[in-house]
């Protein structure tokens, strides 16, 4: 079927050096980012529990709450470079094609300026979760105002009390076990003002629970996988355990609503699906670490979209193993004419339609339980 033309994130073309450039330099501001909240607050008259998979989770939620001031030992010594040379391996491949492609801005570093390379990416990485949190707690206030059900207003409450707690460990262990914070992205911050600006109550759903937790999910597990730091891996199993349950929130929800959709309907939602998956692809490009390594914005956005073009990158495809089968089961996937389906062959991610989903993978992720059992 030919495509009518249509814009994404506001650009002729999505792969756009200027329009990716001009993006990477908005200023959201030094201390605050005032946005637009837009949807009603929605109140119910009607209490009945009549949605039991909400009801189970919101009961699993209040028995899995940890409190990150006494369930991990701060006092563990951590060596930043050591942390973030395990992270080194999965990306030598990447980064050795990297420097050998014609013209490579990299082409004469040595183990110094890749050590140094990796500490920083470390260093971004983390604040990255740190403001993706900040994003996640405040999605889910709106989601308690906005949702319709009272069982997802009160399971949404549990989830604004695990982003808390999320936002408060990544605070401190950048400020207490790392050397140096990175701003938010701004194609992450993008991507969070336009959940939280738009109207419908289930864009948040979609925007935070589904593409952004979808995409936490895949990298906290990416990271938890490869660190032997004990304070790390453990923050990072306690968080994935809250993340596990809050994809599955976003699944059971949007599965039942989206059930009762049209067609447009449905489009318009895998066109924010999509466009989320953009930015969120963009985002990956960590400029902000290749100017402190002294490499300029434009030289490696496009070096980057080169690489990209030449789809070898698993590394960064993996990153979306979590979303494109969430959105397969929500039916996103394969709706009206397989749209989004083919969206996501063509950015090189739909290799994961038959991952795991997350509609009941919380279970076993929940490690409060593991622990508490284990004494
Ligand atoms: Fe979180
Ligand atoms: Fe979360």
């Amino acid at each position: 079927m030919v495509e009518t033309a249509r814009q994404f994130l506001g650009r002729d073309d999505v792969d756009s050096v200027e329009a990716i450039l001009a993006d990477d330099s908005i200023d959201f501001g030094d201390l605050v980012h005032p946005t637009p909240a837009r949807g009603d607050a929605i109140f119910t008259w009607d209490y009945e529990r009549s949605r039991p998979g909400l009801a189970k989770l919101y009961e699993k939620a209040k028995t899995s709450q940890w409190n990150g001031s006494t369930d991990l030992d701060w006092s563990t010594p951590v060596d930043p470079e050591r942390v973030a040379l395990e992270m080194a391996p999965a990306a030598a491949m990447f980064q050795q094609r990297m420097a050998e492609l014609p013209g490579s801005p990299v082409a004469r570093w040595g183990p110094k300026e890749w050590t140094q390379f990796q500490v920083e990416a470390l260093n971004w990485r983390m604040s990255q979760f740190l403001h993706g949190e900040q994003g996640a707690l405040i999605c889910t206030a709106k989601i308690v105002a906005t949702t319709p059900w009272i069982d997802a207003k009160y399971y949404a409450a549990t989830q604004v009390m695990d982003e808390a707690r999320h936002v408060e460990v990544f605070s401190r262990y950048l400020d207490t076990k790392l050397e140096g914070h990175y701003p938010v992205n701004p194609a992450l911050q993008l991507l969070i003002d336009d959940i939280i600006g738009d109207s419908r109550w289930d864009m948040t759903y979609m925007g935070m629970q589904i593409m952004v937790e979808g995409l936490a999910l895949a990298a906290f597990g990416f990271m938890h996988h490869v660190t032997e730091e004990p304070l790390l891996k453990k923050l990072l199993r306690y968080v994935m355990a809250d993340e596990a349950r809050h994809v599955a929130f976003g699944v059971l929800s949007l599965q039942e609503y989206y059930a009762g959709l049209g067609a447009a309907e449905l489009r318009e939602r895998q066109e924010f699906a999509f466009e989320a998956a953009l930015r969120m692809r963009d985002r990956l490009m960590m400029h902000r670490v290749w100017e402190t390594m002294g490499v300029d914005r434009r030289t490696v956005t496009e070096f980057l979209l080169g690489m990209r073009r030449m789809r070898n990158n698993p590394f960064q495809a993996a990153l979306f193993s979590k979303i494109v089968p969430n959105c397969k089961k929500l039916g996103l996937l394969d709706a009206g004419d397989g749209w989004l389906r083919d969206r996501f062959t063509d950015i090189g991610v739909i290799q994961f339609e038959d991952a795991a989903d997350t509609g009941e993978e919380y279970e076993s992720f929940d490690e409060v339980a593991k622990d508490r059992a284990a004494g």
